[in-house]
This record gives C-alpha cells, structure tokens and sequence, in this order.
C-alpha cells in the first residue's frame, strides 16, 4: 500500500475489522446484502498523513440516500453563520462582485450565509437528496463529486472564485490532488482556501478513534496540510482551532507569497511535535488507547445489563457505526437508537442492527441509561432533554472519557 500523499509505502498499524458503511441503514431485507470492508489505519512518517488504507468505493457512501443533513443541529447552524461572518469580513468586504464556492454544501447550512447577503455562491455537492433541500431554498448547487475536471466546466461557466470553502469534506476525499489541482484552476491567484475537519490533536489526545470511519480517508494535521499543499505550491497561512466535531481545526491557505504567515501556524506546528503527531510511535500507543477504551466501555454496558437496566443510544451518528462495530455492541446491549433524521427511522444500525427510533418518542418511553453517540452535541442535547436526568436518568458518554452522569 502506498501512501495517498507521498506514494511511500505505508504499512496499516491497526484494524478496526469489518466495517459497513458508516451511513448505510438499512431495512430488515437489506441485511444479507450488507457491505463491508476491513478497516484498517496507517500513519505515513514521511508526509505525516493519517489515513485509511482503503475505502469503498465514493457512490457507495455519497448518493441521493445519504442521510446526513447538516441542518439537523442549531449549534452548527450557528457555528456556520459565525464561519460566513469571518469569510465576509476578512476576505470578501473589500472585492467587488466576488464568488465563493463550496465544496460539500450539503443542504446548504453555510452557504445560506452568503445568498442571504446577495452573495455570488456556488456549492458543489454529490448527494442530490441533500442538494435538492439547498437548492429548494434557492442556493445555487452542482449536484456532482468535485475534481480536477469539474474544476475546468466550472471556471468557464462561473469565472474564478475569490474564496473557496470546505467543512468536513477534504478528509473525506482520497483523490485529494485532483482536488487541489480544481482548486488552483478554481481560485484567482489572490484567492483563499478556507476549510476545516476533525484535527488529528485531539483524535489522539481524546482517543476519539470513533472519528475514524469509511467517510474519512484522512484525519489532518498542521504538518501533513502543510506537505500536501506544499506539493501545489501553495501555503498554510493560519489556523483557528474549534469546538466542532469534538475538535476540529480551519486552515486557512493561499498561494505561495500571497499572505504572511501567522505565528499561529508556527507555535502549533512546536505542538504537534511535542504530542508526537510526527512520530508513528504516538500511533501504537494511540492503537492500545482504542483497545483500552472499548474494554472499559463493553464492561460499563455489561455492568449495567446485569443489573437488569435498559439502555438506549441517543443519535444515530456515523461515528457510533465506529463504535459499535469495533466494539461489538449489539441490540442485547442498546434496545435502540434515538434519532431525528427521518430518513434513518424504521431503520437499522449499519453492522450492529440497532433499531433507529424517531427521538420524539424519547420522553415516552425513557430508558435507565441513553449512551450519548453525539458528544460533539451534548449541550444541546443535555439542554433538550433535562426531562430525562430530572426523572432519574443517566447519560453514558465517552469522550474525552468513560462517565456516567445524572
Ligand atoms: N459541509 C457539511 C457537510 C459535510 S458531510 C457539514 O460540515 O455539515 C460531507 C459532504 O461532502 C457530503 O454531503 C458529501 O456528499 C460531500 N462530498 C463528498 N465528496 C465530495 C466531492 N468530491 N466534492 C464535493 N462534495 C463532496
Ligand atoms: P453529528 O455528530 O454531526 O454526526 P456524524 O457523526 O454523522 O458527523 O450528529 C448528527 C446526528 O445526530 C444526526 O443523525 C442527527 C443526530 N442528532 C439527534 O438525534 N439529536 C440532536 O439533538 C442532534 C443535535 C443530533
Ligand atoms: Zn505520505
């Protein structure tokens, strides 16, 4: 196997085993047919990417049945008003008539930001279900897999943009030089790449490995951004670290000689060598956290289950699809998962098959214990559900440790 930066050879540190697709739910028929493929990682010491080894193939996981809607929590809905605000007031006040484009717009949570002021917008997004609810509220959308060759119709159509915009989507990407070629095709020379995704810090420093599923070919790191874009000729400039996804990090990046580089890259770039994100080492040690971590969850499930409570799962995240197989966690564990996506209703887990139950019916039918899959939520959550703590209900969550509160 070879590196999908740097073409060295890697070689995996760790299986997470059979995995389906992270956002399949599937029906009681479907289960024969489900998919799976062995899930291993591997850390690559000359680029320093931390990277699946392989991945189903892209129209398995983003289609018109994908079923993350990223409209579904107000917390992000806010976050990404606060992110167009930075984009607007920093890099677009001052050009006239300019575009920024998208990648990943979903159903259009960020881009909403920009119609609303009259902005030239533009997103590129796959999953046509989602993109049809962005374009129903009149945000401009290619239904299509973005890359080098979109790149060139869409320069021709459209003219070249002066931001370009990602969240949590260049990780999912495995073609990531076609996409950074589109990217040079697509910006003007004094254009910005703004993006951010889940950062490798606080994967390791929180063993949050649950961020580690078929979607996500890469977690990043300020090193291997900084090697990946090097190779195009272009620069990581800054960085603003956030609360989102259970850690996140946005780059912020132009061509070379563009834009002076912050002091912030460089002092994040002195942490990351001081945590060992440069050094495989820091992987096994990473590897026997995982380990570590399941044991003590599956021995919390199972200390509960013999005293006779019932446990649900509250969100259906892709995430938990990490966790539940790895772990092995089944339906003599979990009796169901409590969601608010529709389209997962009726459903099952993907590999664990685990009923998914509309949340409304939560507060009807509360259980002893709810293991909370969206930690990156909890807030909000915690803030909906007071009902449940109030009549002597406990949450299970995991991250940044195993805790049980009421
Ligand atoms: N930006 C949103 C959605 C993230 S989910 C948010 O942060 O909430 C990732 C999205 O990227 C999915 O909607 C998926 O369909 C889309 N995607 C996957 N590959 C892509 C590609 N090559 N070009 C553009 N979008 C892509
Ligand atoms: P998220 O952490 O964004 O998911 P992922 O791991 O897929 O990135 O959480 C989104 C999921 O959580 C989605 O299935 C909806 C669900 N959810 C609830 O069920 N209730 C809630 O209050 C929130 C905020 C999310
Ligand atoms: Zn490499």
């Amino acid at each position: 196997m070879n590196c999908n930066v740097c073409s060295k050879e890697i070689n995996p540190f760790m299986s997470f085993g059979p995995m389906p697709i992270a956002n399949g739910f599937l029906s009681k028929e479907q289960f024969k047919d489900e998919y799976f493929f062995e899930m291993e990682v591997a850390f690559c010491a000359n680029c320093y990417m931390f990277q699946l080894v392989n991945q189903p193939e892209r129209e398995k996981m983003f289609n018109g049945n994908y079923p993350f809607y990223s409209g579904t929590s107000n917390f992000m809905k806010l976050h990404f008003q606060k992110f167009a605000n930075v984009v607007i007031n920093d890099f677009l006040i001052k050009k006239t008539d300019p575009l920024v484009i998208e990648l990943g717009s979903n159903d259009g949570i960020m881009l909403q930001n920009f119609a609303d002021k009259g902005i030239r917008h533009l997103g590129i997004e796959p999953s046509s279900n989602v993109a049809k609810i962005a374009m129903g509220k009149g945000i401009n959308t290619i239904v299509d897999f973005f890359e080098k060759s979109l790149a060139e119709k869409i320069v021709n159509k459209y003219g070249k943009a002066d931001v370009l915009i990602g969240a949590n989507v260049m990780c999912h990407i495995p073609y990531i030089k076609s996409i950074i070629e589109g990217i040079k095709l697509i910006l003007k020379k004094d254009g910005v790449v703004i993006f951010e995704d889940p950062y490798l810090g606080d994967v390791i420093t929180k063993t949050t490995y649950d961020q580690i599923y078929d979607e996500h070919t890469f977690i990043f790191s300020l090193h291997s951004i900084q090697y990946l874009f090097d190779q195009f000729d272009m620069e990581l400039v800054d960085i603003e670290y956030q609360e989102t996804h259970g850690g996140s990090m946005r780059y912020i990046i132009s061509n070379k000689g563009q834009m002076s580089v912050s002091n912030k890259v460089n002092l994040k770039l002195q942490y990351e060598r001081n945590l060992g994100l440069t050094y495989p080492e820091t992987f096994g040690i990473f590897k026997n956290n995982c380990e570590k971590h399941r044991s003590e969850l599956l021995n919390l499930l199972d200390k509960i289950k013999s005293e006779g409570k019932r446990i649900s799962g509250y969100a259906a995240t892709s995430k938990s699809t990490t966790i539940i197989n790895y772990c092995g966690i089944t339906n003599d564990q979990l009796d169901c998962i409590y969601d608010t996506t529709p389209i997962k209703h009726g459903k099952f887990s993907p590999g664990g098959h685990i009923p998914i139950i509309t949340q409304s019916k939560f507060k009807t039918n509360f259980p002893d214990y709810a293991l909370l899959f969206a930690y990156n939520h909890q807030k909000e959550i915690e803030a909906k559900e007071i009902e449940f703590v109030a009549q002597g209900g406990k949450w299970i969550s995991y991250v940044p440790k195993i805790m049980v509160t009421s």
